[in-house]
């Protein structure tokens, strides 16, 4: 959507800040031993104390509250009995809508003590989740994002996960533009003042390519390598965007 004034801007913020506090929660109860449905039915309760929904729920009919993807598993995993283990790294995303407005917003999450590696894997991510907000000002070409993503991936010494991408949301989960995490020559259009979008890299150390799962939600690595995302939705502005999550 494009956001137009005030009450748009605070819809927005309101949702946003809603997801922020129950992915702080998260984070919170994240620990060896929680089950990722106990983790999802918080985010369920917390949802409706605040007078939100599910996005997921609401859009697509997906079982669970967020979505919940451990260990080789990049998104859209469904929250059930497993129970997390010390070392992994869990990603909950959580979107949703509240009186018209839509946001989304994700964050890996260390389980105990992990590996320097997926400890760099999700310093990293956050960089480039952050050098492609920086970029993110009306007037430049939507593939600044992308650019200024890829830099900080390859630096890291990570690859890009082909084909997940972040998008436009506000009255909808999904709206267009597709904002792609790699350089795209053909993306020159400009970003508008207003236009809300998601910037969601996902990271890895193996090829960076994904398949779909067996339950038809989950989309794993292809070769069986850790990921992480942080996502954020953002208002896009003539100087640094507003992070509304
Ligand atoms: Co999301
Ligand atoms: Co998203």
């Amino acid at each position: 959507m494009i956001a137009s004034g005030k009450q748009d801007i605070e819809g927005l913020q309101e949702i946003g800040g809603i997801i922020r506090l129950i992915l702080d929660e998260m984070e919170a109860r994240v620990r060896p031993g929680v089950t990722t449905l106990e983790l999802d039915q918080q985010v369920g309760r917390l949802l409706e104390q605040h007078g939100a929904r599910s996005a997921p729920k609401l859009a697509y009919n997906f079982p669970g509250y967020s979505c919940i993807s451990v260990g080789d598993e990049a998104a859209h995993g469904i929250p059930g009995p497993r129970v997390l283990e010390e070392g992994q790294l869990v990603n909950i995303d959580v979107s949703a809508e509240k009186n018209g407005y839509w946001a989304d917003s994700g964050r890996s999450m260390p389980v105990g003590d992990v590996d320097p590696l997926l400890s760099s894997l999700c310093t990293t991510t956050r960089k480039a989740l952050k050098a492609g907000i920086k970029a993110a000002q009306a007037g430049n070409p939507i593939n600044a994002i992308g650019k200024a993503v890829e830099k900080v991936a390859r630096r890291g010494g990570f690859q890009i996960i082909d084909g997940l991408v972040g998008h436009g949301v506000g009255r909808n989960i999904h709206e267009p533009p597709e904002v792609h995490n790699k350089y795209q020559p053909s993306g020159r259009t400009l970003l508008q003042e207003g236009l809300v979008i998601t910037i969601e890299p996902f990271l890895t150390p193996g090829e960076g390519h994904y398949r779909e799962g067996r339950d038809g939600w989950t989309l794993l690595t292809l070769d069986g390598s850790p990921s992480a995302q942080y996502e954020h939705t953002l208002i896009i502005t003539k100087g640094q965007p507003i992070i509304v999550t």
